[in-house]
């Protein structure tokens, strides 16, 4: 008890470390007098499809790499403080030097000179051919495109803009592609007294312009006009960067000053998926649930009449294998340790969506969502302990030190190193995504320190509580399994077609995660994947069930990797859609393209077998100790 209340008190230590997102700056609100000096900042460039082209790179750039020859701060650019998860989602954020002071609109300001050579010009002209964007905020509010949803006609905010034009209006291509170095920037105000306003939003449009052509050295650059800047690979460039500041009144509110970023586009989509998948499940669960009452009633009451009858009858379906079913399957050690990382993942998936649909977690807290992920999944050690260690002892296991070693490391070792391994691949190719040493050691120290301990508390609490009780006992020496099944029971058809079910029910879902994981769109329709969530665990565990009941009819009795397996094989169908998805919608050249979007979505696969596999095995579990309990045995 004590050793849990002190641990209890490190993670709360921990805490603030590591959830300082909600305290950043621009989570909490900040008045301006007028001319106070609002601040900017810059975050990595990413690349950002529009609506007619595919994204062509996973890879992220530092805005301060000195190949894009952007203009420093005086001092030297300095990081700003970050939480662990924005850190790992890839935030890289540090101070800008473009100046804004409240109300004070300000024309054609030069931020720096730069005379690009040819080496940093192809760079450069490569980085806007695959359509990055610089990310800015002003007083923690990303900077934005405005821009025409295509089938709605609404106007919406887009994060970021464009790094250069690879045509302008009248559709002439640039060739090469034109660098954008001049901005308006407007920002909104929200006006709450004479001394006290707020920004409550920022757009920008951005220009290229040949501002130095025909300006002598020390004369200012001419930002009236037209021509476009072109980096050439020949020879070098002079490049000014320059900007104006407008402020705009705005009726906008400060708590809201999020909501045009994070518009649902078209939730009639999200809702009609959701309609579809609620009204397939609720007929899959009624139907599954009438099937099995009536068959299991009935097959119920004809066993136990028989035992009461006289006359000797072959028993027959799942009541033949009652001596059987609570045998233990191969390698339970391993099955265990799934289903108690699995539950793991379970638990922190629904605190995570919890705390998502309190609102916590809106993208205005850069990284919570991460964060709250981390944090949840450390303190859940103790969810696996327990549930590793009480598996492992229903399937008759007795290496517990093997089965607390195996939970508290087997599947972090495999997440930490696939981690480490896509790691590699951002250091190669020098992008700024890589997870800097320091977090990857905070990230160390959190398994070491407070999961792998949890994950001990869990286990001894479970061994205590022993494994679950059966209501039947397991014959000496094992039946005979049937040799001819149908197709569609065995283990590999079976485990397809149920996956094929649960993957659907929450395929929308899936579209728009991957499309945010590996696009730019911000992903926040919490209140549809929490749904979502649920509507998937429960289509999994009655189409797990129903499977599990078929094996046995079919006197098959090794249901327990089956259920996992069938619980968790949307997994494959996911993966497939992820290629197909990469097919579709991604355009990724080079290797390390390559092999950092075939990682991420082995790691999503990994995490959504495991996750419902541990639903699919426990639902099977629960419900086969129903079942048999209800059946007189001699
Ligand atoms: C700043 O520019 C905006 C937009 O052009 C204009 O509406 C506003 O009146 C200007 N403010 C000042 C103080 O000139």
């Amino acid at each position: 008890m004590r050793a849990g209340l002190l641990l209890f008190a490190s993670t709360v230590s921990i805490l603030p470390l590591t959830a300082n997102a909600w305290y950043l700056p621009g989570s909490a609100p900040r008045s301006y007098a007028p001319g106070d000096e609002v601040p900017f900042s810059v975050n990595a460039l990413q690349p950002k499809a529009s609506s007619l082209s595919q994204v062509k790179s996973l890879i992220n750039y530092d805005y301060y790499d000195p190949r894009f020859n952007f203009c420093e701060p005086p001092g030297g650019p300095k990081p700003q403080s970050e939480s662990l998860g924005s850190v790992l989602f890839g935030d890289r954020i540090y101070n800008s030097p473009v100046k804004a002071q409240m109300l004070k609109n300000a024309t054609c300001v030069e931020l720096c000179r730069k005379t690009i050579g040819p080496a940093y010009a192809s760079f450069i002209n490569a980085r806007i051919e695959e359509e990055y964007a610089v990310n800015w905020m002003v007083d923690g509010l990303p900077v934005a495109e405005l821009q025409v949803e295509e089938k709605t006609h609404e106007k919406f905010n887009s994060i970021g803009f464009a790094l250069g034009k690879l045509h302008d209006e009248r559709i002439m291509a640039y060739n090469p592609p034109a660098l954008n170095n001049h901005f308006d920037i407007y920002i909104q105000y929200h006006k709450r007294g004479s001394q006290d306003y707020r920004v409550v939003g920022a757009n920008i449009w951005t220009y290229t312009k040949d501002s130095l052509k025909g300006v002598k050295p020390g004369e200012s650059p001419n930002c009236g006009t037209n021509e476009p800047l072109q980096l050439a690979h020949s020879g070098s460039t002079s490049v000014a960067y320059t900007y104006n500041v407008y402020w705009r009144e705005s009726d906008t509110p400060w708590a809201t000053r999020w909501d045009t970023y994070l518009r649902v586009f078209d939730p009639r989509i999200h809702w009609f998926s959701l309609v579809n998948s609620i009204v397939i499940v609720s007929f899959l669960c009624i139907m599954v649930g009438i099937i099995l009452m009536r068959s299991v009633t009935r097959d119920i009451s004809r066993y136990n009449a028989i035992d009461l009858n006289e006359d000797v009858q072959e028993d027959f379906g799942w009541k033949l294998v009652h001596g059987e079913v609570f045998r233990p399957p191969k390698s339970p050690m391993l099955l265990s340790v799934l289903v108690g990382s699995g539950s793991q993942l379970v638990a922190m998936a629904a605190v995570t969506l919890v705390f998502a649909l309190l609102g916590f977690l809106s993208p205005s807290n850069r990284g919570s969502l991460a964060t709250v992920m981390i944090v949840t999944w450390t303190i859940f050690g103790s969810i696996a302990g327990f549930m590793s260690s009480r598996v492992y002892a229903s399937l008759g296991g007795e290496q517990w030190r093997r089965n607390i070693f195996l939970t508290a490391t087997l599947f972090p070792t495999i997440v930490f190193a696939a981690m480490n391994l896509l790691n590699f691949f951002l250091i190669l190719s020098s992008s700024s995504g890589a997870v800097p040493f320091g977090t990857l050691l905070a990230l160390v120290a959190l398994w070491f320190l407070i999961n792998i301990p949890l994950t001990l508390i869990g286990s001894f609490v479970g061994i205590r509580h022993g494994g679950f009780q059966h209501p039947v006992k397991v014959n000496p020496i094992p039946r005979q399994i049937p040799y001819h099944h149908p197709w569609y029971l065995k283990p590999l058809p079976s485990a397809l077609m149920a996956g094929m079910l649960s993957f659907a029910s929450g395929f929308l879902e899936i579209f728009f995660i991957l499309n945010s994981m590996f696009g730019t769109k911000v992903y926040y329709a919490f209140g549809f994947l929490a749904l979502t969530f649920v509507v998937t665990a429960l289509t999994t565990s009655t189409v797990t069930i129903l499977f599990c009941y078929f094996h046995l009819c079919a006197e098959d009795y090794r249901w327990h990797w089956r259920a996992f397996s069938t619980g968790g094989a949307g997994a494959f169908w996911l993966f497939a859609y992820g290629l197909f998805f990469w097919a579709t919608r991604l355009e990724l050249p080079g290797t390390s393209n390559k092999v950092l979007f075939l990682g991420y979505l082995s790691l999503l696969s990994l995490l959504y077998f495991v996750l419902f596999g541990a639903i699919g095995f426990l639902s099977c579990y629960a419900a086969l100790r129903r079942i048999y309990g209800h059946i007189r045995v001699d």
